[in-house]
């Protein structure tokens, strides 16, 4: 049902693809990736090898790590008197260079120290980002903006006349991670993280697929004898004209792409001595000439026509202490001082800003520094205005802490950085709660609206206010000048759920949400309304999602001290489905392991020897059990050949001791999805930190992904159920935070300070795996049901469902639910009750307890007082066979039995069976009966319960 959507933003692309005119150089940087690796070269006759250029020092005053800035002194202070007794330096370093360094290094550190007007210092200083590797942002048409994720998902975004709309164009090979993607003559390429590039081709059915795209030198290349051999890639661009694709492989050679049917490469091989690490320039300075970046930092100039083919552009000013430059695609811009002169703008490792500039056939090299204490990662060239007589550019850089700064070029100026104005950098900050992604070119999609990757894998937009962001498509250019009145504002976009984040793929139903027109219907005037909804939410969103502080307030640390019950782990974790409808598993209070299972059409319990106590059964991934003792290390059971064997998780490398695992295995009622590469289960550990660990494909390994800044995780709400890649947690404050497993983040989301959850795990409500929109239960320390709500129009929301009753609160961990409609939960007086919608409205039913008339629940009910009539869960044979049986009555009055349901974790065998655990040890079921709704239907003794009534009915049924 996808295909036709497919096919229509494939041809859409096709048709709608033109040349990058007048902006050819921001798509061909954009467009682009470079190789980040670096790899340095230490001076073999130092006696110490600094093998490192990235040192951090403590900052007392932000409690955090800050990169350090090479080179650094380090500093011996006596009584306030400081002196220098020794320098890191850029182990990259040239020897001459080293000699001039000690009277460059003052004045270059003077002219770094620009001032950032209106930022304070603090606030712009922080904590170094992680690199994302995966990410990229390809602008195919002002309409289509493809983005790599971090995942390695590939997603396009896609104005289709009403709205930006959501495509997934994934790689097919399970565990291919995209990296970039190419726009080459008419032609989509994608290239993975193993270095394989894929086509974009129609298949059979004329859906577009990918198709492997091998990179190889065989017999139509200009090399003698050179076998054919598959050539891994790392990084590519595409010629500023558009005719030629330059890529660099991970062998560190140049590659040329000059055809595509049939595949025609050409391989340029590397420069004496060095390596191609990135592709600066390609053939926008001069036709056929590229521009490349040594591992070691050096720029070179390829052109084939000449002799020697390979150049070295070296530092001849001598200025250059930090004169090793970032591999990276560089930004050209023409004219910048004087008509006929080129700007190649590069970083150094430094993280300065330099150009190099063509000017009447010289060469020269300009140093333009960063924003004090910043270190700039990636360039965006941005257009400013064009009015048909003037370009005027900027540059925006990002910096190794998630900041935007812009650097405006002065047109005419052709002078070096000592007479530059301070005014020249200025600041973007970031979207509040989210950073900038390092090291990744944004786009410009238009005069006046930039698109950046953030670090937390969602995007954003820079625009002029009120003139981008979410719901408005690519419109008319929009023609300013730039005036002091115009403000730059940031609007966050969604990513999709590939990444953890909530943009929905778009549908082709008809509406607004329909990709395929998304135009004019009898909708519309939905439409127009709900992208108006849309707004506000995106606004909204950015309160929803928080950066968890380090430092909390004096509540937080009030409630920090949570001590959890002694039967924690129990009672959450003590029944465990193995194969529904056929076993699951009981963990006794005396730690035995049983396990119910139908077979040879008799239900019977089985035992599971184990050397030491069991506490719970936190997690059942692909047929194998994974149970913790009450020592607290994690068991997994598992079948090998004929034997079952435990294997003790807790002692593999970096095994922790755990307390908790995820509450369901799958969304009840759906079905497991298969091995993924990346499945793992999450528990929480002794000492309230989470763990990740990696069972997919048999790997097991452990990862600590530790836990809030500002708080222990008490318990796992949800894993993966609710929302892919993110794990819901409940903080022992009882607030709600979320892990997401992409980018490795942490986030806090909105909650009232009234609103203070319990530390149980939770429910996942998810209707339809096609919809992102659904529900999170849990429960507030009070006893009152809480959902955390989420749909595409509003975003999220709370809303508070309180108790059944005044009488009554509910205890237990909330679960299960059903159908999107249901939910089970336990009240403190020991019945069950459902939460179901009916015609838009939730309504309570009081389920009662296994094996009681409808006379004594009613009494209930009005002892306290409601007057709302309940139906009661209970089957009429049954309750009626029970009230026969004298003896029966007798047993629930009996000290050993009690059919009361004990507030423990119930577990959905099936589709229509939900087992609760009673006060007295036994299990009762209730299932669905057709037209009839919920009953009790049986009461399943247990081999260690004292009341042993139904035990033996049970076992010979
Ligand atoms: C600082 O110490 C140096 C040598 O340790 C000494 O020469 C200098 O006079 C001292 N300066 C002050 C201000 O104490
Ligand atoms: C890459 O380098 C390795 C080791 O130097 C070599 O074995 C391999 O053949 C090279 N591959 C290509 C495609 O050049
Ligand atoms: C681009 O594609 C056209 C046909 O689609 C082909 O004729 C032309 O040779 C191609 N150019 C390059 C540089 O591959
Ligand atoms: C499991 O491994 C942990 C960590 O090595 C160890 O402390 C514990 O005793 C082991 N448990 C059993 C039952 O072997």
């Amino acid at each position: 049902m996808s295909i036709l959507f497919h096919l229509v933003f494939f041809i859409w692309v096709l048709l709608t693809v033109r040349c990058f005119v007048g902006l050819g150089s921001v798509s061909a940087s954009a467009s682009s990736s470079w190789c980040q690796h670096h790899h340095f070269f230490p001076q073999p006759n130092r006696q110490f090898q600094q093998k490192t250029d990235r040192f951090w020092v403590f900052k007392e005053q932000t409690n955090s790590w800050v990169e350090l800035e090479l080179p650094y002194d380090l500093v011996s202070c006596v009584n306030d008197n400081c002196t220098v007794v020794a320098s890191i330096d850029p182990t990259n370093k040239k020897e001459e260079v080293l000699e001039t360094q000690a009277e460059d290094v003052p004045r270059l550190r003077e002219s770094s120290k620009k001032k950032v007007d209106g930022y304070d210092q603090e606030e712009v200083t922080g904590d170094v980002l992680p690199m994302r590797k995966r990410v990229s942002l390809t602008k195919m048409t002002d309409a289509s903006i493809w983005v790599t994720g971090q995942s390695g998902s590939i997603y396009e975004r896609f104005w289709n006349g009403v709205q930006w709309v959501i495509a997934p164009h994934d790689l097919p090979i399970s565990g291919a991670h995209a990296v970039s993607v190419f726009l080459f003559n008419h032609t989509i390429l994608a290239l993975s993280e193993a270095g394989i590039l894929y086509q974009m081709q129609l298949s059979e059915s004329s859906q577009p697929v990918w198709v492997e795209f091998t990179a190889t030198l065989g017999q139509s290349t200009d090399e003698e004898g050179e076998q054919s051999s598959v050539i891994l890639i790392k990084s590519g661009v595409v010629s500023y004209d558009g005719e030629r694709a330059y890529f660099c492989t991970k062998n560190g050679t140049l590659l040329e792409l000059r055809e595509i049917e049939p595949p025609r490469w050409v391989n340029h091989g590397q420069p004496p001595g060095a390596n191609v690490a990135a592709i600066a320039d390609a053939a926008s300075i001069r036709t056929h000439v590229i521009y490349t970046i040594s591992s070691a930092g050096d720029l070179y100039e390829y052109d084939r026509g000449s002799k020697p083919s390979w150049k070295k552009h070296i530092w001849r000013e001598g200025t250059a202490q930090d004169a090793s430059l970032m591999p990276l695609t560089g930004s050209t811009l023409y004219g910048l001082s004087g008509d006929h002169s080129i700007s190649l703008f590069l970083l150094t490792k430094g993280g300065k800003l330099v150009e190099r500039r063509l000017n009447q056939r010289k060469w020269k090299w300009i140093v333009h520094g960063s924003p004090k204490d910043q270190h700039l990662t990636s360039i965006t060239p941005v257009l400013l205005q064009d009015d048909g007589h003037e370009k005027l550019f900027s540059l925006f850089l990002t910096t190794s802490t998630g900041f935007v700064f812009e650097y405006q070029i002065l047109k005419q100026s052709g002078i070096a950085q000592e007479n530059q104005s301070p005014e020249v950098w200025v600041g973007h900050m970031h979207p509040v709660h989210a950073k900038v992604a390092r090291g990744i070119a944004g786009i410009q999609i238009q005069v006046g609206r930039i698109l950046f990757p953030l670090d937390d894998a969602r995007l954003a937009e820079l625009h002029l206010s009120g003139l981008g962001g979410e719901s408005l498509g690519p419109s008319h250019q929009v023609m300013f000048r730039r005036k002091a009145t115009v403000k730059y504002v940031w609007s966050i976009l969604d990513a999709p759920e590939t990444e953890g984040w909530n943009a929905e793929y778009c549908t082709e139903q008809r509406g607004p949400t329909n990709c395929i027109t998304g135009t004019k219907d009898e909708l519309n005037d939905l439409g127009i309304s709900r992208t108006g909804t849309r707004r506000r939410k995106g606004s909204h969103s950015q309160q929803l999602y928080l950066t968890p502080r380090a430092m909390g307030s004096g509540l937080t640390k009030h409630l920090e001290v949570y001590n959890f019950p002694d039967d924690w782990i129990n009672s959450n974790f003590h029944l465990r489905v193995m194969h529904g409808g056929k076993s699951f598993f009981l963990i006794t209070d005396g730690g035995f392991t049983f396990e119910y299972l139908y077979t040879e059409n008799v239900w019977i319990w089985l035992r599971h020897e184990h050397s030491t106590a069991i506490e719970g059964a936190v997690g059942n991934y692909n047929g194998s059990l994974y149970v913790v003792d009450t020592y607290g290390s994690l068991f997994m059971r598992e079948r090998s050949a004929d034997e079952l064997a435990w294997i003790n998780c807790t002692s593999s490398r970096k095994g922790r001791q755990v307390v908790g695992g995820p509450p369901w295995d799958t969304i009840p009622g759906r079905a497991m999805k298969g091995a993924i590469e990346d499945d793992a289960l999450f528990f929480v550990s002794r000492n309230g930190r989470l763990l990740q660990f990696t069972v997919a494909l048999r790997k097991f390994k452990w990862k600590d992904c530790q836990n809030p800044p500002n708080t222990k995780v008490a318990s796992i709400l949800d894993q993966e159920l609710f929302r892919e890649k993110i794990v819901f947690v409940i903080g022992s404050n009882g607030r709600l935070y979320q892990y997401n497993k992409v980018t490795e983040l942490w986030h806090e989301h909105y909650q009232s300070q009234h609103l203070v959850l319990s530390r149980l795990p939770g429910t996942a409500m998810r209707p339809s795996l096609l919809s992102l929109t659904g529900s999170l239960f849990m429960l507030s320390v009070d006893g009152g049901l809480v959902e955390y709500h989420w749909n595409s129009m509003d975003g999220w929301n709370w809303v508070e469902h309180g108790t059944p009753n005044k009488a009554v609160t509910l205890v237990g961990a909330p679960g299960p639910s059903l159908e999107g409609n249901q939910l089970f939960l336990i009240g403190s007086n020991g019945n069950v009750y459902l939460r179901y919608m009916d015609q838009m409205t939730w309504r309570w039913k009081n389920c009662g307890f296994p094996f009681l008339g409808n006379s004594i629940a009613e009494d209930q009910t009005q002892k306290e007082g409601n007057t709302e009539k309940e139906n009661v869960c209970t089957d009429e044979d049954l309750a009626a066979s029970s009230r026969k049986e004298d003896s029966e009555r007798a047993d629930y009055l009996s000290s050993d039995c009690n059919p009361e349901v004990a507030p423990i974790r119930p577990i959905l065998f099936a589709q229509d069976s939900v087992i609760f655990e009673l006060r007295d040890g036994r299990l009762g079921e209730i299932r669905r009966i057709e037209g009839t709704g919920w009953v009790w239907s049986r009461i399943i003794g247990t081999p260690t319960s004292l009341c042993t009534a139904s035990y033996w009915t049970a076992l010979a049924s």
